[in-house]
């Protein structure tokens, strides 16, 4: 037995300390994994003790044990939920029969894709956010960055161990493309573009969190549809643990949303900046920014790609069996569409629509979060609302992404959208003034100015608990 993989140091529910194929991959790409995360995970705390969960087994009392580690030492495990034997696929052409347990021909391209680009999803949020942890507001906060970044880490294993497992060959050059591309790099990016763009503070690390980790929550659950059945198992068992990111996003917001408010009434002329705090419509264009990047992610409004994974029986709806029909060869979805300058409604083949249709339940998810913000405010006796700009505005992917609208939809011309962008998005001055808020606060039971703290701390212990070992 190799002293790199074993049941010990790789926690794991797929048998690997029997199946030696899966060992000799995972001896080789466990070391450049390591090595990848000294080099682009989070800068500075990898000889801290850290105060976090791993999942050491699928059943309710092992997925979340908690414990100081070392982040290097973190044992990364390959999870997937427990085979249904009776399992059959749910949707498309192929509805009705057994799900696969190995990879069609037909479909391994395809399929191939549909793991490596929300995979390549995983290392390029660790790289975003590796700085973070020299501005943290506070070792809750802190703990919970690193909480997240080991987890992506572990998100990463999960894709990989399907690439080497079922891919062969192309599946092992796969892996190790995961470990070179590099988030914002000009010659080597990642796949999608929000996986490219700087998270360089904890406003955007919170909005990152809430729109971007939540875009990950509905592919993951489309492809909890997969009838590539190891495909479904692993996406199932890691939208357990991206509940806990949305989480971090939602309260951090909701944290910042608080004090901002408290400082409103403060000052006497209301000025939560004059107070260091984050005011609400700087919040506002942090929110159109990192929606919108995350609308994106769900791709082309109308798509034959979206049309062929349904068909092919690879990626579902959200709940697909919250739906009757499951072929979705009729049916149509309404579009708005632009014609001549105007917006017109037009009617398209549901299946070529599925992106949309995802998006749509994401947008609804994410309208209960700004609603709770809201709630916040409206708490703090505050007269605000935050509001989710339209799906047309500030998009670069799809059918609205040549034309240029307002926050509420509107079409205007393209020098019209420039002149007013910096009402909509966060400015240079915006972001200057943001960072230089950041200033870490280290302190058990401090916080940084700019926000509340939370409401508990976490796994029952106190909020000022030592969550880092700082010394
Ligand atoms: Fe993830
Ligand atoms: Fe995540």
């Amino acid at each position: 037995m190799s002293n790199v993989v074993s049941d010990e140091k790789i926690p794991n529910n797929v048998d690997l300390s029997s199946d030696r194929r899966l060992q000799r991959a995972l001896e080789a790409w466990q070391p450049k994994f390591i090595d990848w995360w000294k080099e682009m995970g989070p800068e500075g705390w990898q000889a801290k003790d850290i105060y976090l969960r791993t999942a050491v087994s699928v059943e309710a009392s092992g997925w979340a044990h908690f414990d100081f580690v070392r982040m290097p030492e973190y044992r990364w495990g390959i999870f997937l939920e427990p085979k249904d034997p009776n399992r059959t696929i749910g949707f498309g052409d192929m509805m009705g029969q057994p799900v696969w347990d190995e990879v069609p021909g037909e479909h391994r391209t395809m399929l191939r894709r549909l793991i490596v680009t929300p995979g390549d999803t995983e290392p390029a949020s660790v790289e975003q956010q590796r700085h973070l942890g020299a501005t943290a507001p506070s070792l809750y906060d802190l703990r919970n960055l690193f909480q997240v970044n080991v987890e992506e880490g572990r998100h990463l294993w999960a894709m990989v161990y399907l690439l080497h497992t079922y891919f062969g060959r192309d599946g092992r050059e796969e892996a190790e493309e995961l470990l070179s591309r590099r988030s914002g790099d000009r010659d080597r990016p990642r796949i999608l573009g929000a996986f490219n763009e700087p998270t360089s503070h904890w406003l955007s690390f919170f909005m990152f969190t809430m729109f971007t980790d939540r875009d990950g929550k509905y592919q993951l659950s489309a492809l909890s549809e997969s009838g590539f059945d190891p495909l479904a198992r692993t996406c199932r068992f890691m939208l357990t643990e991206e509940a806990h990111h949305m989480f971090v996003g939602e309260t951090g917001v909701q944290r910042i949303v608080k004090r901002a408010c408290e400082l409103m009434k403060q000052d006497p002329s209301g000025d939560v900046r004059a107070r260091g705090g984050i005011d609400l419509p700087t919040l506002q264009k942090y929110l159109n920014l990192w929606y919108t990047l995350s609308l994106d992610l769900f791709g082309g409004e109308i798509s034959s790609n979206a049309a062929d994974a349904f068909a092919s029986g690879l990626k579902g709806r959200h709940k697909e069996d919250r739906y009757q029909d499951h072929k979705v060869l009729e049916g149509t979805y309404g579009i708005d569409v632009m014609e001549d300058g105007k917006l017109t409604r037009r009617d398209v083949a549901m299946r070529t629509a599925l992106n949309e249709v995802l998006r749509a339940e994401y947008i609804k998810d994410c309208q209960r979060g700004v609603d709770r913000w809201n709630k916040t405010i409206a708490d703090e006796g505050q007269a605000f609302e935050l509001k989710l700009p339209s799906n047309r505005f500030h998009r670069q992917i799809g059918i609205y992404s040549d034309f240029c609208f307002t926050p509420d939809g509107t079409p205007i011309a393209r020098a019209e959208w420039e002149a007013r962008r910096g009402e909509w998005l966060p400015s240079d001055a915006d972001e200057a003034y943001v960072k230089s808020l950041m200033k870490p606060v280290y302190e058990r039971g401090k916080i940084a100015s700019w926000i509340a703290p939370p409401a508990k701390g976490i796994n029952g212990l106190p909020e000022d608990f030592e969550y880092v070992r700082v010394e």
